[in-house]
């Protein structure tokens, strides 16, 4: 087991890490209720692990939701305010987070704001949420379509990775949550890097290494920089761009591109970015995009859409006067955060990225 200490509260990796949360749930005696969140892949999966194996849950709540991005909406968080008030939770209530980075980010804003926050704890059950969304306090909802467009900073008590979980996670989940492992080497570590480039992404991998290596990366950053000042901008490698394509494609076809698969391509795309503009040289250019075209199925995007994809990040929360802001690489496991882009410097990466796959 490793216990990675965070803001106020450990995250807890590894096969016994579920006997840890007993232990926790056993000292910390003061809670009145749990109230465990769920989607109907979680609680299917995830679900029965924990009642097995934790005594004073068979008590608990179970909240059911429905799984997938287009279901991270104020919508969904008011039936579950709902369902807690309807169940008489009172401020002594724990919020159980069981799944993945849908569940933990509005599983968490949940907690935050019934009754002006009870306390919650996040069990992330897939790569995406064990590597990165249940880490770092990062919390809320998608609005009109618009992702994380409402939300809080706050913490759990705690986070609970139970790498066992992963073996029912679908594949192109688990290579989704993969994208972001590959973020965390381009953004902080070379030697990380060449680890996690000649990965084959299946479910017989043993990930654990990873997801200890992952958190600790994450770890480090946001405890510089908790509010994202600074520093910690450089999680958004690949966001700018993927985001915006996530975000059009949420609107118009939902579940067409996973979180880590628009991460995937805004990666690429902000890689030729990284080249014209700070510094990230040809031959690592073409090595990053080279694992990203084996990892994942990349093709090319209708260039009608690069218009809509530039509207949303021109009014992304981020930016102003038409300026986007972009943290690029000046080399594989350097990174640099408000490094200013154009439209016209956006549709060159966008076309970059269709030639690259085509
Ligand atoms: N807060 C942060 O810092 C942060 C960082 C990165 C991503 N995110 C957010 O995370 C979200 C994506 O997270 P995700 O990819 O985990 O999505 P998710 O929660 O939708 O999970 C993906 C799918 O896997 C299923 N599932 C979960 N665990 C399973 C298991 N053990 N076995 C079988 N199926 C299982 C879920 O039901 C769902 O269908 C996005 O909303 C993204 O914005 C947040
Ligand atoms: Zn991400």
């Amino acid at each position: 087991m490793l216990e990675v200490k965070s803001q106020g509260y450990s995250v807890i990796i590894g096969d016994d890490s579920i006997t840890h949360l007993n232990n926790f749930l056993i000292e910390n005696k003061q809670y009145s209720n749990y109230f465990i969140i769920v989607d109907e892949n979680t609680v299917e999966h995830c679900l029965p692990t924990l009642l097995t194996n934790i005594d004073c849950l068979s008590k608990a709540e179970v909240i059911q939701t429905e799984s997938g991005e287009e279901n991270k909406t104020i919508e969904i968080v008011t039936q579950v305010w709902y369902a807690m008030s309807d169940a008489h939770a009172d401020r002594k209530a724990l919020v159980i987070n069981l799944g993945g980075g849908v569940i933990s980010d509005m599983g968490g804003f949940i907690a935050s704001t019934y009754k002006r926050g009870v306390d919650f704890l996040n069990v992330a059950t897939t790569l995406l949420s064990q590597v990165d969304a249940s880490v770092g306090g990062k919390l809320g909802i998608d609005l009109g379509g618009l992702k994380n467009q409402v939300g809080v900073f706050n913490f759990p008590q705690m986070v609970v990775i139970y790498p066992p979980f992963l073996s029912t996670l679908e594949f192109r989940q688990l290579r989704s949550g993969f994208a972001e492992v590959l973020k965390h080497a381009l953004i902080q570590d070379a030697n990380y890097w060449e680890k996690v480039k000649n990965i084959e992404v299946t479910t017989d991998y043993d990930w654990n290494e990873i997801i200890e290596q992952s958190v600790q990366i994450k770890n480090k950053v946001v405890l510089e920089d908790p509010t994202e000042q600074g520093l910690r901008k450089i999680l958004n490698f690949g966001h700018t761009i993927g985001h915006a394509i996530e975000t059009w494609h949420l609107e118009n076809d939902p579940n067409f591109f996973l979180h880590g698969e628009a991460i995937a391509i805004g990666m690429i795309a902000e890689g030729y970015l990284s080249n014209q503009k700070t510094g990230l040289s040809e031959a690592e250019l073409n090595e990053m995009v080279d694992v990203l075209r084996r990892v994942y199925d990349l093709k090319p995007i209708p260039p009608e859409k690069f218009e809509a994809y530039c509207d949303l990040m021109i009014h992304d929360k981020k930016n102003s006067d038409g300026k986007i802001s972009c943290s690029l690489l000046t080399k594989i496991g350097n990174c640099k955060w408000d490094v200013f882009a154009n439209k016209d410097d956006l549709l060159n990466a966008l076309e970059y990225y269709n030639k690259t796959v085509a």
